[in-house]
């Protein structure tokens, strides 16, 4: 697939994805979506890449919202359907990837783009990051998973208060809600998220991808949250990861683990 709103380029083992449409704000059209779908996707089976920063292109926003003039004229079923499609095709995705994915938010992460960096197992935000659910001032609610995952993250009471009044908030809050897992200054937040990435890179990918799971399965009531950590725990003693830590360990060296 050809990219035209996103910038997708691997390096080392890290997908950078960039979403470049900043005279927009970056907003989430059907196109930038499907173009994430798809960049997400290929990196579950791509063994050249290991994780996924995802940001946005410029100083002023990571992503503003949905592409509001897309859903203007929606009635109800085609505004489900946006919801039940985005949800499944990117903002699930993003959360269930087996790769660690960091959401890097260089400002204005609103509505859909507070979203997609709360799907990200990470958030790293700079200093200039204003974020919030904006859609009752549209009459919506948020449809990308943003009454669940801010609750998760931030608990209901500061959930509905966002939600409710739609105010925004500024990093030092959001970092003090625990919204954001680092605050950091814009020139730090590529800096940061990479190294933050390279050293979960340096751990077993296997280990990885079952942890991501694992917590996952906490947050998921179609899931025993205990007994997927049992399963997944076990699968790590079949893995050539869990020889290759041991070995490591006891030989006292560092351990190499193999991207396969
Ligand atoms: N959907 C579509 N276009 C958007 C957008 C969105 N969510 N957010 C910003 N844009 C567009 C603007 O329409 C404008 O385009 P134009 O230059 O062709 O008119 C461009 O991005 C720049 O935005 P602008 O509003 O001029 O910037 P600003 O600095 O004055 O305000 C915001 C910044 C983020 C406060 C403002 O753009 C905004 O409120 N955006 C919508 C946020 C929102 O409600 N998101 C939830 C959507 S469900």
């Amino acid at each position: 697939m050809n990219y035209e709103n996103i910038l997708a380029e691997t390096k080392d083992e890290i997908l950078w994805i960039t979403i470049n449409r900043a005279a927009k704000l970056n907003a989430l059209n059907k196109a930038t979506l499907a173009e994430l779908h798809d960049a997400v996707l290929n990196a579950q089976t791509n063994t050249l890449i290991g994780g996924v920063i995802i940001s946005g292109s410029g100083e002023k926003a990571f992503v503003a919202g949905a592409d509001i003039s897309e859903f203007s004229s929606f009635n109800s079923a085609e505004g489900t359907m946006l919801a039940k499609e985005g949800q499944q095709n990117v903002f699930d995705l993003i959360a269930n990837s087996t790769k660690p994915v960091i959401a890097a938010v260089n400002g204005f992460a609103l509505g859909g783009g507070l979203e997609l960096a709360m799907a990200c197992h990470i958030r790293i935000a700079s200093e200039n990051a204003k974020l919030g659910l904006p859609e009752v001032t549209l009459g919506l609610i948020p449809g990308y998973g943003g009454t669940q995952r801010l609750t998760q993250l931030v608990g209901r009471g500061k959930a509905l208060e966002m939600i409710l009044t739609a105010d925004m908030i500024d990093a030092a809050e959001a970092h003090q809600l625990g919204l954001i897992n680092h605050l950091v200054t814009f020139e730090e937040l590529l800096p940061t998220a990479e190294k933050l990435m390279r050293k979960i890179l340096s751990r077993s990918p296997n280990a990885v991808s079952a942890a991501i799971s694992a917590v996952n399965a906490a947050l998921d009531s179609s899931k025993n949250g205990f007994e997927v950590e049992i399963e997944e725990f076990g699968k790590c003693f079949g893995t050539d990861d869990f020889k290759e830590g041991v070995a490591a360990f006891l030989e006292k060296r560092k351990a190499n683990f193999k991207r396969n």
